[in-house]
């Protein structure tokens, strides 16, 4: 497995993560850290952005936009200040990629900011990092002490006349201040909401100077891509989509953490061969890409070579990198519902489809976990998904919809068996269950009523019990407990 593991990844934004001391300068230096500072300080800024251009690097945050195109726009817009910001707010459930960058191969992140604030003519920058990330923060402060120290920030950096400065802003762990507007509204002090685009941050961001923001991991690919030439990192990855991508494998499957993968890696290589697959034999469902806002693919996506166009064509997207794994056991209603949730608590509130229209959708999805769900549910939940993204304000809400989406048109059976059967073919909602003993299976041995809290089981030891379904609150205890497998749910 491990072999495996190794041949199928290639890193290249976690190069030196594990492999260096992360609090050491030298260390950093010795793997050729701030040679590419050096050696872009020898370029004209439009020489650099025509570098990250040429290479492909697109945004690894979640939207995927060209970064040397970003940078390009920054770069032509003449203003006395310009800021170069770092998106380190990673609000994805169960994503921990930045932080990992953050923790183990902070300089990295420093480097590639002064080169973004070169490129882009910008003597400040910004980290915003979620202060929940403790360690993270620690790093990332004493990396950037070290490198001022050392004359690799602040004034004259190289003797080249360039001054870049980097200051670290904390986020309170709100998903939607990693949405770029409301993150420079929350670094300006004002309450984190977004704002409507045009204009875009790289025209009019932070204190309404030209403003890149970029995400920790595309910033990560930068030092690499400066030393060893677009040509070399364009030649990983797909037609439109070059490079790796580190995604963090959570869910359902053997190996959970992180990994690094050229793009175009399949699903298959990604879940079978580097994640081992389901735990305990089960049969793999279906992965969520993208995060809460993201998609649920299935068993015929498999071979789908992963990258920005084949996801989105998909209904899904890439997002940060989370992948959710599913098996048999999970009900694709109730997944769609859980993350529903999450958005649903993460709105800001600003606009009225997204404020009010998850609740609305909650409230569908709940009606039908709990088997008062109809056919005019589903339209009418369908036709609410398609005029939230088409109004909501930002990204959340225009995304909020898709777990939704995806899920109806995927497993389109599991939602009608929930409003025509009242059935849960999985067995996880509740309402529509039922426990039953099989008496064939059944040995007596009385270890289900002494579970039960409500004492709704009986029976003479060594003969079939049964249970009292008036009386049962379908808590599952008597289903964990029997060893002989006569527990069953209908
Ligand atoms: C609700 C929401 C949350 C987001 N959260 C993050 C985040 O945590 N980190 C991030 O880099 N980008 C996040 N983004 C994307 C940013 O708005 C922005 O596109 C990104 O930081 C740009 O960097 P990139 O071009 O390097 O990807 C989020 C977008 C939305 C709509
Ligand atoms: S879409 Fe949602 S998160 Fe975005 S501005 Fe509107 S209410 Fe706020
Ligand atoms: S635990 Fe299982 S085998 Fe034992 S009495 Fe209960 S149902 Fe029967
Ligand atoms: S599901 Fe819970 S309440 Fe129902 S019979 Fe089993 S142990 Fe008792």
């Amino acid at each position: 497995m491990a072999a495996t593991t190794q041949i199928k990844q290639l890193r290249i934004a976690t190069r030196n993560c594990g492999f260096i001391d992360p609090e050491s300068l030298d260390d950093y230096i010795a793997q050729r850290g701030y040679e590419a500072l050096a050696k872009v300080l020898t370029m004209t800024p439009a020489e650099v952005v025509e570098v990250i251009k040429t290479a492909g690097l697109r945004g690894r945050g979640g939207g995927g936009f060209p970064t040397g195109v970003k940078w390009g726009i920054a770069l032509s817009n003449k203003a006395d200040q310009k800021y170069m910001v770092c998106n380190a707010d990673e609000g994805d459930p169960g994503a921990f990629m930045d932080r990992a960058v953050l923790e183990g191969d902070p300089h990295s992140i420093v480097e590639a900011m002064a080169i973004g604030g070169y490129a882009i003519g910008a003597t400040l920058g910004a980290v915003y990092i979620r202060a929940e990330y403790p360690l993270a923060i620690k790093r990332l402060r004493k990396a950037i002490d070290d490198a001022r120290a050392m004359g690799l920030l602040g004034k004259n950096i190289f003797g080249s006349g360039f001054d870049f400065d980097i200051e670290i802003k904390y986020g309170a762990g709100a998903f939607v201040c990693g949405e770029e507007t409301a993150l420079i509204r929350s670094m300006e002090g004002h309450r984190g909401e977004p704002v409507s685009k045009p204009p875009f941050p790289a025209q009019s961001g932070y204190w309404k100077k030209p403003t890149i923001v970029n995400n920790v991991e595309t910033f990560a690919n930068v030092p690499a891509i400066i030393l060893k030439g677009a040509d070399w990192f364009s030649s990983i990855g797909t037609a439109t989509s070059k490079g790796t991508k580190v995604f963090a494998l959570a869910g359902k499957i053997v190996n959970v953490g992180l990994i690094e993968v050229p793009m175009g890696t399949s699903l298959r290589e990604v879940i079978f061969d580097i994640g081992g697959g389901c735990p305990d034999g089960k049969e793999f469902k279906a992965v969520q890409t993208g995060g809460p806002s993201g998609g649920a693919l299935a068993h015929k996506d498999l071979d789908v070579a992963i990258d920005y166009e084949s996801l989105i064509a998909r209904k899904s997207m890439m997002g940060s990198g989370g992948m959710v794994v599913m098996d048999e056991d999970d009900c694709m209603v109730s997944v769609a519902k859980f993350f529903l949730d999450f958005t649903m608590d993460e709105t800001c509130g600003k606009c009225t489809p997204c404020r009010i229209g998850s609740k609305r959708l909650f409230e569908i999805l709940d009606k039908i976990t709990k088997g008062h769900g109809t056919q005019a549910d589903l339209s009418r939940m369908k036709t609410l998904c398609e005029s939230i993204k088409d109004t909501a304000l930002c990204g959340l809400g225009q995304t909020m919809p898709n777990p939704i989406l995806s899920t109806m048109d995927t497993f389109a059976n599991e939602y009608e068996a929930h409003v025509t059967q009242k059935k849960c073919p999985a067995h996880v909602c509740t309402a529509m269950l039922t426990y039953t003993i099989d008496p064939a299976k059944c040995t007596g041995c009385t270890l289900c009523t002494k579970v039960c809290p409500v004492e709704c089981i009986s029976g003479t030891k060594k003969q079939p019990h049964v249970i009292d379904a008036s009386k049962c609150i379908k808590c599952g205890a008597c289903y964990d407990k029997c060893k002989f497998d006569s527990v069953i749910k209908l």
